[in-house]
């Protein structure tokens, strides 16, 4: 099995009622969790590349580690640029073996958003590479980007055929009340989604992939395991785990996941240096972050978002 896009995997994704992880990767201990877990169950999978994540590790480190993954697992791997912001980063990206790029567009206006998206596209499609789009804004933090709960806007469904016919993007991210990091909702909120908004984008757009960014559940366990080992977090709220279900049921074909792996690893991390203050070798305290990512990632493909036997 050599890297694929994601075209295969969405239209069975679309067809089946389920949707597929895609995972931020930063190092070997987080691409070595996500793909023993996904191999167990047997998952197809989506590894995303941050500029952040490129930066801090090196493409070239990140894609020999992802085609080592697919030696050892033997699945089928799509290796994704998360939130490119220009032309320029999603063709290096191209150019450098990955098989799926997103370009963010969704700072500009509609126009822009639409020009710089189809020129990503073109460039992408001549070479076998699909592309995410993005239609209305996200609040939460990515790379050095803060947008703040005023500035995020839900997407307008009455925008999307427009967008997806001039601009030729294979998938589409939405706004429809999630966001980026671990604060997703206030203490005392109810968690919401505007589901009314995906079944809209949903009947404007048949058999079109829909993608969900800023879906970690910020699981508690993780949040306390942090806390009770000398951290100290405000109340972290995340999306609940039924409407995320719900989300892969119905258009969404993928849900992005990073802010989890982040809690599970260094919870994990703390706590071990909380029972083995002495203890200097990063093997010892690496080995249960890869193993509490593992877990986590099993536990999404299966409970959350039905992939699992899927590849
Ligand atoms: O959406 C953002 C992802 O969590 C990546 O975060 O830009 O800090 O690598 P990053
Ligand atoms: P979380 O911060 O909810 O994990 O979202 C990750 C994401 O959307 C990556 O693009
Ligand atoms: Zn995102």
């Amino acid at each position: 099995m050599a890297l694929v896009n994601t075209k295969e995997m969405f239209k069975k994704a679309y067809e089946g009622g389920y949707a597929i992880g895609a995972f931020n990767v930063n190092n070997m201990e987080i691409v070595q969790g996500i793909t023993e877990a996904a191999k167990e169950v047997n998952a197809p999978l989506i590894l995303q590349v941050s500029a952040g994540a490129r930066k801090y590790a090196n493409h070239t480190y990140l894609m020999k580690l992802i085609e080592a993954a697919i030696i050892e697992t033997g699945l089928p791997i799509a290796v994704h640029l998360d939130h490119g912001d220009t032309f320029e980063l999603c063709k290096s990206c191209i150019d450098g073996g990955f098989t799926s790029v997103m370009i963010d567009g969704s700072h500009h206006s509609f126009e822009d958003n639409i020009a710089l998206t189809k020129k990503v596209v073109e460039y992408a499609h001549e070479r076998g590479v699909v592309v995410e789009g993005e239609l209305g804004r996200l609040a939460g933090i990515e790379d050095d980007v803060n947008v703040s709960d005023a500035d995020a806007a839900f997407t307008d469904p009455a925008q999307v055929e427009e967008f997806v016919t001039k601009t030729g993007v294979d998938s589409l991210a939405i706004a429809i009340g999630t966001s980026h990091g671990a604060y997703k909702f206030k203490p005392g909120q109810n968690p919401k989604l505007r589901f009314d908004i995906l079944e809209k984008i949903e009947q404007r757009l048949p058999n079109f992939p829909i993608v969900l960014h800023g879906a970690s559940s910020v699981i508690p366990e993780f949040v306390e395991m942090i806390n009770n080992n000398g951290g100290k977090m405000p109340d972290a709220i995340g999306i609940p785990e039924d409407m995320l279900r719900k989300a892969a049921s119905m258009a969404v074909c993928k849900i992005n996941i990073d802010s989890d792996l982040r809690l599970a690893m260094t919870g994990s991390i703390r706590k071990y240096f909380a029972e083995n203050p002495s203890h200097f070798d990063p093997r010892q305290y690496l080995s249960p972050a890869r193993a509490a990512i593992k877990e986590l990632v099993k536990n999404k493909i299966v409970n959350v978002l039905g992939c699992n036997g899927k590849a």
